[in-house]
């Protein structure tokens, strides 16, 4: 169980603590163990590429003291050391406790409101670590606040003049708004916490959000011509963010994914999507086929995409420019290695290609799969406008 705990004070305010089974051990003060860096550091992201897990992985414990140790005064290292990164859920267990600088400083700063505010929501706080992630820059911080799909726990902003932007200062005054601390920490913090990526000073640690897989009913705004963007194993987060977000600039009504091989909706694809992953409703499919057999069935044109290249095909191809939408239509686009697969392909009334403007050179035959989806849902959208 993860509690929060209020004692010893003195030093440190704000430390999740776990305590062990045996009923000899229910006192905090026997054994604390100093993880609230896990959630803080470690969101569940699996958009961090393997290797890069795999450094993190093999960095050892920093800090590693019982809480016994720690009471009067704590040896000033353990204050100067850096913030520890935890990965694995067992590694929390044992000696592996550990202190994490950001997190001492917050004690410093917000003790009383922060100590009279857990208390009264001690049970509030018990989450688990994994599931938190850290929401970074300012449009998803904000959008994530404002938009409230995303449980949010605490925002970070960078200490300093840069926390007096307009820009930040929304993001806060969003955040007190609802109650959520505000915590000022150093650039250094910020860096650590968004694994080195462009966090333009905040930080949000708030519950992350997934596929929706179940069907929220038709949009309010109903059009007579939908367009559906379905995506199939779309596997680079900076892709599938610049896809959302093109998505919802050019009007697409919605987005379906495959669950299978296809990138998890992590901060990472938030901000590549400048925020606009939290605004959209992003579905998922465990079948595809299944969804798109029962729109055809119900009138749906289903299209998909092909290269220039790749036209032995029994299905009819034709340029995106020439293409008229008249029908709702659903928009399959392959992900980035292979394309479409052979099973979505087969289902596919017509095949789009987007018509090169030169001679080109074998191997650089294709364009990068989030521009490709701009254009092939642009020419769609515009053909759409322009039958009506
Ligand atoms: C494709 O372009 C986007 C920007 O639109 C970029 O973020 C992404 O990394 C690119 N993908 C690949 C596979 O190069």
């Amino acid at each position: 169980m993860w509690i929060f705990s209020s004692t010893h004070l003195h030093k440190l305010l704000f430390v999740w603590t776990r305590t062990m089974q045996s009923p000899a051990s229910k006192s905090i003060s026997q054994f604390a163990s100093y993880h609230g860096s896990a959630a803080v550091l470690c969101p569940k992201d699996s958009a961090i590429n393997p290797v890069e897990r795999r450094r993190h992985n093999r960095q050892k414990p920093v800090v590693s003291a019982r809480w016994q140790e720690h009471e009067g005064s704590l040896p000033s290292k353990v204050w100067k050391t850096e913030i520890p990164v935890l990965h694995k859920k067992n590694q929390r267990k044992g000696d592996d406790q550990r202190v994490s600088s950001e997190l001492r400083k917050l004690c410093l700063e917000d003790f009383p409101a922060e100590r009279e505010r857990l208390e009264r929501q001690k049970s509030a706080l018990s989450f688990k670590a994994e599931d938190c992630e850290i929401v970074f820059g300012i449009a998803p911080c904000l959008l994530a606040l404002t938009q409230g799909r995303r449980k949010a726990h605490n925002l970070f902003v960078k200490d300093g003049e840069a926390s007096q932007r307009a820009s930040v200062l929304k993001v806060c005054e969003e955040a007190r708004r609802r109650g959520i601390q505000v915590h000022r920490v150093s650039k250094k913090d910020l860096d650590k916490m968004s694994s080195g990526r462009v966090h333009q000073g905040v930080c949000l640690r708030a519950s992350p959000l997934s596929y929706l897989t179940v069907d929220r009913g038709i949009a309010p705004n109903k059009k007579d011509t939908p367009l559906w963007l379905v995506l199939e194993r779309i596997q680079d987060p900076m892709n599938l963010g610049a896809i959302l977000r093109s998505a919802y600039f050019l009007g697409v009504d919605r987005v379906a994914s495959s669950l299978r091989h296809s990138c998890p909706l992590s901060s990472v694809v938030s901000k590549a999507s400048s925020g606009t992953m939290e605004v959209m409703e992003v579905y998922g499919y465990e079948n595809l086929e299944d969804m798109l057999t029962l729109k055809a069935a119900k009138g749906w044109q289903v299209v998909g995409t092909v290269g220039a290249a790749a036209v032995e095909n029994e299905i009819p191809v034709a340029e995106c420019s020439d293409f008229q939408m008249t029908k709702p239509t659903l928009l399959l686009i392959g992900g980035e290695g292979e394309g479409l697969s052979r099973e979505l392909l087969s289902l596919c009334q017509t095949l789009l290609t987007i018509p090169a403007g030169r001679q080109l050179i074998p191997s650089i035959e294709s364009l990068n799969v989030s521009v490709a989806t701009g254009i092939l849902l642009h020419s769609l959208l515009s053909s759409r406008r322009s039958t009506r």
